[in-house]
């Protein structure tokens, strides 16, 4: 599994560079604006991104602003043409982006690659969603694993915070017993499970990646995809054994990624214990 790093903080990039396990970097607009905060009295914004486009060798995604698909082809275009001097410029476009024309974003993909120009779909949020970028033939999908785990935490008013992690497991199995305790009707049923503790009968954002995984297997769709909205290190370990592409990592859910208790402590231990006549090996 290739590993992304979800963030627009040319610090957190460089850094990251230097572990040597980065191949690519995504970004979207609020990380853009997060990060360029720090930034902003030093450089303006196109040096900032351009910076970004040159640090990093692998794919670098620029999100589109726009609703339409003529304006998100424009927008496109403007992105390839101004930043993609190495050839690394991936455009995110958002899957959908109004209620009305649902399928501008699929539009505006099919476009571009069509042109050459490699898309990313964004805010993809279930498996039919990502089947319909596969065959508009995107490059790279991109669903929200944390954002899907949010929406069913959410409806089940379940308290968390951004980085929680989500034991969907434990939910199905409080979902088998209150079945099993009230009955198994359809109505309550519907009420209880189908609307309530999955979305659509998937009950976490990692079982929609499993699940898109195998549709892509399927047909073999050539679409690549990225794991995003990453949220700790467990949900890393979930996606990583479904066998994916990629996945888009925040720099702190990286850093969680090597920590261990134990590891910290028997490193401790071992350069208390190394003894003078070990040491001098070394001079
Ligand atoms: C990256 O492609 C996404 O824009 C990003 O992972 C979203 O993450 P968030 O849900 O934590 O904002």
């Amino acid at each position: 599994m290739k590993i992304f790093i979800d963030t627009a903080d040319i610090d957190e990039i460089k850094e990251a560079k230097k572990w040597g396990i980065v191949d690519g970097v995504t970004t979207n607009p609020t990380l853009i604006k997060i990060a360029f905060e720090k930034f902003k009295d030093k450089m303006e914004m196109e040096e900032y991104i351009r910076e970004i486009c040159r640090i990093v060798d692998g794919p670098v995604s620029l999100e589109v602003k726009g609703f339409k698909e003529d304006e998100m082809v424009k927008e496109a275009k403007i992105l390839d043409k101004k930043f993609n001097e190495k050839g690394n410029v991936v455009i995110k476009i958002p899957i959908s982006t109004s209620n009305d024309e649902p399928f501008e974003g699929i539009k505006a993909i099919k476009r571009l690659e069509e042109e050459g120009i490699r898309t990313n779909a964004t805010l993809v949020m279930s498996p039919t969603q990502a089947l319909l970028v596969a065959r508009a033939g995107a490059s790279y999908v991109s669903p929200f694993v944390g954002r899907i785990d949010d929406y069913i935490r959410d409806k089940l008013g379940i308290k968390y915070g951004k980085w929680d992690y989500y034991d969907y497991n434990m939910i199905k199995r409080v979902e088998e017993k209150m079945l099993e305790m009230e009955g198994n009707i359809p109505e309550l049923y519907k009420k209880k499970a189908g609307a309530y503790f999955s979305d659509n009968g998937l009950y976490s954002g990692v079982e929609v990646i499993k699940s898109i995984a195998n549709i892509y297997k399927a047909y073999n769709f050539k679409t690549k995809i990225i794991a995003a909205s990453i949220r700790n290190a467990r949900q890393v370990r979930e996606i990583a054994e479904i066998g994916i592409d990629i996945a888009t990592i925040p720099f702190n859910v990286l850093k969680e990624m090597i920590f261990h208790q134990k590891t910290q402590e028997g490193v401790k231990k071992f350069f208390e214990d190394t003894v003078e006549e070990y040491r001098r090996i070394f001079m």
